[in-house]
């Protein structure tokens, strides 16, 4: 018994090994790209149950069928030697099994006992934090960083992880703070830049959260491609708000779409931005092309409602309807048979979200507002973060607008302009809206707040 970086023990003998587990939480909670040397951790001791479990994870992660069929031979090889290891590598090894097998609510249970049991596992405890947000379960993301908090204050990625959780619950200044305790510890950390960035865009801070994100922006060059995309997706959208659509374009080519096209988070973000763009009326020309060719490749994925929803938007957005047709057919018969700890997620939500998205990818607005409307209230359940699932809240309001139902687009609208009371295509967009009624003095007023913003 051998023990490692954070005082666990870790059932091995083999020093090397226990150097192999330190490297693989570093860069998981570092959002690193040193995670590999795990593998080297399992080729030194191929029996160990805590290296093997580990290395499933890092494939999980890679959100795609191939990703779960390289995760298998390291959890067989687990499973076989189980009898031998301790408690803590049991609970983490059932917890990446049930995550394997689908049964997320029993995945999250095991991190939660671990987290309970022994709170410097503040691996087990990201790892619990990524099915909540996948679940898009704010005070669960929040609640599991709490737990492991007071043992683990040691590292900034503690604080980057409870900056998160609060940021999602909308506690924003304590958020902000606990992210730039995490940036004090370490400037590096990329997930306190992230915590940040979320603060900003919230808040609506957008010239603060360009500077602060390219300030910082060396510090990803060394990250993997997940935190290095969307911390650039992040500070795209700040350019996207302020209406300086070249530069979003130009993040677009330099940093979003440009890393690891392969990679389902790379091309969620890409999608969104596109879709977001064109949503304030740019013509993105032909920048669908290259994302929903990547997506024609995931149509039989399933793997997250969230991911799903965008490859089916950009099939949608291409006028490939019989791919769309086929896509669609693939998640609902996922639907039927999926575990049940996320059916309903599959069957109320995000079925009839992919009908009604891909209805608004198809200019047909009736038919979007027919399917979008009843599930308005529980999108949350798709997953992501709430800026990231904006993009299906700003795809109702446009359908709203388009479909003439523009009483209820001026609700949205001034929920907006109430959040974030700063953004020029909020006010365009409410002048549009009230002058279509005829009520052409508020017309005037949000045209000219538009137009005050925008000469800022
Ligand atoms: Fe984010």
């Amino acid at each position: 018994m051998l023990v490692d970086a954070r005082g666990l023990e870790s059932t091995t003998n083999v020093p090397y090994v226990i150097d192999s587990l330190n490297i693989f939480v570093e860069a998981l909670l570092s959002y690193g790209i040193e995670g590999t040397k795990i593998f080297q951790g399992v080729e030194a001791e191929p029996t160990s149950v805590i290296a093997n479990t580990h290395a499933a994870a890092y494939w999980l992660y890679l959100e795609s069928p191939e990703g779960f069929r390289k995760a298998k031979p390291y959890l067989d090889a687990a499973a076989g030697n189980l009898h031998q290891v301790n408690e803590r590598e049991q609970l983490y090894f059932q917890a990446i099994e049930f995550w394997y097998n689908g049964e997320i609510d029993k995945a999250i249970q095991h991190h939660q006992t671990i987290a309970q049991q022994y709170p410097r596992d503040i691996a087990s405890a990201k790892i619990c934090q990524y099915h909540y947000f996948n679940l898009g379960n704010s005070e669960g993301l929040l609640e599991i960083a709490q737990k492991v908090f007071a043992a683990n204050t040691d590292l900034s990625y503690m604080y980057s992880m409870l900056a998160f959780g609060l940021e999602q619950c909308g506690y924003l200044p304590e958020a902000e703070d606990a992210a730039r305790q995490a940036i004090a510890m370490n400037r590096g950390d990329a997930a306190a830049h992230h915590a940040l960035a979320h603060v900003f865009d919230t808040q609506g801070r957008l010239e603060e959260g360009i500077e602060f994100m390219e300030s910082h922006a060396d510090t990803w060059e060394t990250c993997c491609s997940f935190i290095y995309t969307h911390n650039w997706w992040h500070t795209a959208l700040y350019y996207l708000d302020l209406e300086q659509h070249d530069q979003v374009l130009n993040i677009y080519d330099q940093h979003l779409w440009k890393r690891w096209k392969e990679y389902s988070q790379d091309l969620a973000g890409a999608i969104s931005t596109l879709w977001r763009l064109e949503l304030r009326g740019v013509n993105v020309g032909d920048c669908w092309h290259e994302p929903a060719s990547y997506a024609v490749n995931r149509m039989q994925e399933q793997y997250l409602p969230f991911l799903d929803l965008h490859y089916i938007y950009a099939l949608a957005r291409m006028g490939w309807k019989d791919k769309v047709e086929e896509m669609y057919e693939n998640m609902s018969t996922h639907a039927a048979k999926v575990k049940p700890c996320v059916r309903q997620i599959w069957t109320e939500i995000t079925v009839p979200a992919a009908r009604g998205l891909v209805a608004h990818g198809q200019r047909d607005y009736q038919t979007a507002l027919k399917e979008l409307e009843p599930i308005q209230d529980r999108m949350q359940m798709i997953g992501g973060s709430h800026a990231q699932r904006d993009v299906f809240q700003q795809t109702y309001l446009d359908t709203l607008v388009q479909a003439g139902h523009l009483n209820q687009a001026i609700e949205q609208l001034e929920g907006r302009v109430q959040q974030r009371g700063n953004i020029p295509a909020t006010y365009r967009t409410l002048a549009t809206v009230h002058a279509q009624l005829g009520q052409t003095d508020q017309a005037q007023a949000a045209q000219a707040r538009a137009a005050q913003l925008t000469a800022l």
